[in-house]
């Protein structure tokens, strides 16, 4: 679909949902679709960011997501270990900067150092910004970033009546712009703990299609869907007269 003359979003945020569901109705065990989730994120994000939009944030692993079985954990461990390699090639061929989002704890320092090295060997890219969120919860990046912010406090380095939403935001695992579309795929309609800052003012977009079946169409659907929202940000146009 051509986008160019399309009100285009800055930032937009997936809530990768649906991958068990689509394998176990397909007679597979959930981790096919695992599987099958992790090669459509990395054809969607090609596509989103040839569109002429800037930051993606993609929600794989939840802090809550560790009640799951041992089995099912392990695996997505696993399927992201060995597909660093290839995110790496992936951001490299793209010219992509990836950060992830989340906490250390809970995970293997092999899986932390390729994270590391990806961050560091990805970090001149200034166009594009993928924000991987894994192991990460909107409540304990808030309580992080408090922590940082009171240290600093108590240090000296920053006066708390200064602090604003600007500062705040920069105690943040990452300082990115605001979500302006956010996608949760598999019908479900709740944020189940992602991104609660930088949702705020986010337009929310529930398709009913599990992660693996959510192709370049199913985006498109998205985009003029969000073409349709009236942004208000808590003001009134008073120009336009349905107000
Ligand atoms: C999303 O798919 C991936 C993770 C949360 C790790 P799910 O595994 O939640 O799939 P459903 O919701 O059970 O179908
Ligand atoms: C949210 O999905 C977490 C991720 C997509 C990584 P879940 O499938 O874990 O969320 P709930 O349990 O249905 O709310
Ligand atoms: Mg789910």
């Amino acid at each position: 679909m051509d986008y160019s003359k399309l009100k285009i979003p800055n930032h937009v945020a997936l809530i990768v949902d649906g991958n068990g569901r689509w394998a176990t109705e397909k007679g597979m065990n959930r981790s096919a679709g695992h599987k099958q989730g992790f090669l459509n994120l990395k054809k969607l994000t090609a596509y989103i960011f040839s569109k002429d939009i800037h930051y993606i944030s993609a929600y794989l692993f939840s802090t809550e997501n560790f009640k799951r079985s041992q089995m099912e954990v392990s695996f997505i461990m696993g399927l992201l270990t060995n597909q660093l390699k290839d995110i790496l090639n992936f951001c490299h061929e793209e010219k992509i900067k990836a950060i992830f989002s989340g906490r250390k704890e809970n995970l293997s320092d092999k899986v932390l150092k390729a994270m590391e090295e990806i961050e560091k060997e990805t970090k001149m890219y200034e166009e594009k910004t993928f924000n991987i969120c894994f192991n990460y919860g909107g409540h304990t990046e808030i309580i992080d970033a408090t922590k940082k912010i009171v240290k600093d406090v108590q240090k000296g380095k920053l006066d708390i009546n200064t602090l604003d939403e600007n500062t705040y935001s920069k105690y943040l695992y990452h300082n990115l712009p605001p979500i302006d579309l956010m996608i949760r795929t598999s019908g479900e309609q709740r944020l189940s703990n992602f991104m609660l800052w930088q949702n705020s003012y986010a337009e929310f977009y529930f398709p009913k299609t599990y992660f693996p079946d959510f192709d370049e169409k199913e985006f498109d659907k998205a985009i003029l869907e969000y073409t349709k929202r009236d942004r208000r940000f808590g003001g009134i146009d008073y120009e336009n007269k349905s107000h």
